[in-house]
């Protein structure tokens, strides 16, 4: 029988590291820093390093972003977290909670922009007085990002 020895896990990652444990390009990992959604620290060599949690906080980003929640949206809710934390399993169940409304906010818009669109099928007129499709009623109040809502 062997026994092996367990691997430490290292404090901080490489940008190698964080691609390799969550799938995401290192491209993107650097998109998302430049936009202020992760941090890293430098090292002497200039390169970076995350700490263990920034996987959770990539998770976290992705799962949004899968669910069609703009960039900006997602900022807003990272940046109301208390100094800036990386979401608890509380602050994901609060939150996917908003992005699960927005979410059924807007399959019911696309759901009406179906219907009208079938209204359209065969027309052409693409009046702007006549087509509802073309004159849809104001949106703009219904639209959301959902981050408005994390307060309090
Ligand atoms: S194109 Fe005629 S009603 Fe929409």
């Amino acid at each position: 029988m062997s026994t092996s020895a367990a691997v430490p896990e290292p404090l901080q990652l490489t940008i190698g590291d964080l691609v390799a444990r969550s799938g995401v390009p290192a491209s993107t990992l650097r998109f998302y820093e430049r936009r202020g959604l992760i941090a890293s620290e430098r090292t002497y060599g200039n390169q970076r390093r995350y700490t263990r949690d920034v996987l959770r906080r990539v998770a976290f980003i992705r799962m949004s972003q899968q669910l069609g929640i703009p960039l900006s949206a997602i900022q807003e809710a990272l940046g109301m977290l208390p100094e800036e934390r990386t979401p608890t399993a509380e602050d994901w169940a609060r939150i996917s909670r908003c992005w699960h409304d927005d979410l059924s906010a807007r399959i019911r818009r696309m759901q009406d922009m179906r219907d009208r669109l079938a209204a359209c099928m065969g027309c052409g007129c693409m009046s702007l007085s006549v087509c509802a499709l073309a004159n849809p009623v104001d949106q703009s109040a219904e639209e959301s990002t959902g981050s408005r809502r994390f307060a309090g």
